[in-house]
């Protein structure tokens, strides 16, 4: 099957740079799906590519300034949501019970999910996934995408080896009753791709800091196709 690559800009990439990466983007003729800010979605939608939005609220609509509401991006065309990225969840605090009412709220609009869920260096992998994926999912009967992502290896260069891979991803899957999709995240670049696409199990990559930069992301096309 073709693997999903899912583009995480983060709060990247300037308004000049947008058109020539898009153009760049659509020719790469990957399986995508882009996750840029939130201001530059429309672009994204416009040029009929599959479009996600890095966080949600879980209120469709009222007083709730500052928020982005899973109702708009629906009309405006977005298809999917990342919730639950480990930087929401650092430094915005967001807890598993915010992150499963966003995912409820999101479902209900007819998006799309992808659960980022991830251990901290030194932490039992087994007890925090499982926590994050009951508590995430709690009453949620609908399919999502799980990206694993470790969080000592985002933005670091270094990843867990293949068999680790493997093993935590096989964990994953087995705390579902569907065959769930399972991303990995975490250092995925032109280089860590070589080794890391081995891993039969990977439905696909949640890239960050290459993500932006179409060099990088010709290089990860050779090797995953
Ligand atoms: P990275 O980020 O590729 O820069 O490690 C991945 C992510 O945070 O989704």
């Amino acid at each position: 099957m073709e693997k999903i690559i899912a583009l995480n800009h983060k709060m990247n990439m300037d308004f000049d740079e947008l058109q020539n990466y898009i153009d760049d983007l659509k020719k790469l003729n990957l399986n995508l799906i882009v996750f840029p800010t939130a201001i530059h979605a429309p672009y994204f939608v416009r040029n009929n590519l599959k479009t996600g939005l890095q966080n949600i609220y879980f209120q469709d609509d009222g007083a709730y300034t500052g928020e982005t509401s899973p109702k708009q991006a629906k009309k405006l065309g977005i298809e999917y949501v990342l919730v639950g990225h480990s930087e929401r969840r650092e430094l915005f605090a967001e807890t598993n019970e915010e992150i499963n009412k966003k995912i409820q709220s999101a479902l209900a609009n007819g998006l799309k999910v992808i659960l980022c869920i991830g251990e901290k260096s030194g932490e039992d992998y087994q007890k925090v996934l499982k926590n994050q994926i009951n508590e995430g999912l709690k009453n949620i009967q609908d399919q999502v995408i799980i990206a694993y992502e470790p969080v000592w290896a985002i933005g670091t260069g270094q990843t867990p080896n293949n068999q680790e891979i493997e093993t935590i991803i096989s964990y994953i899957k087995s705390l579902f009753d569907y065959d769930v999709k399972v991303l990995y995240g975490g250092s995925v670049n032109s280089t860590t791709i070589e080794t890391i696409n081995a891993v039969k199990v990977v439905s696909g990559y949640l890239i960050g800091g290459s993500s932006t930069n179409i060099s990088e992301l010709k290089k990860i096309k050779e090797v995953v196709s």
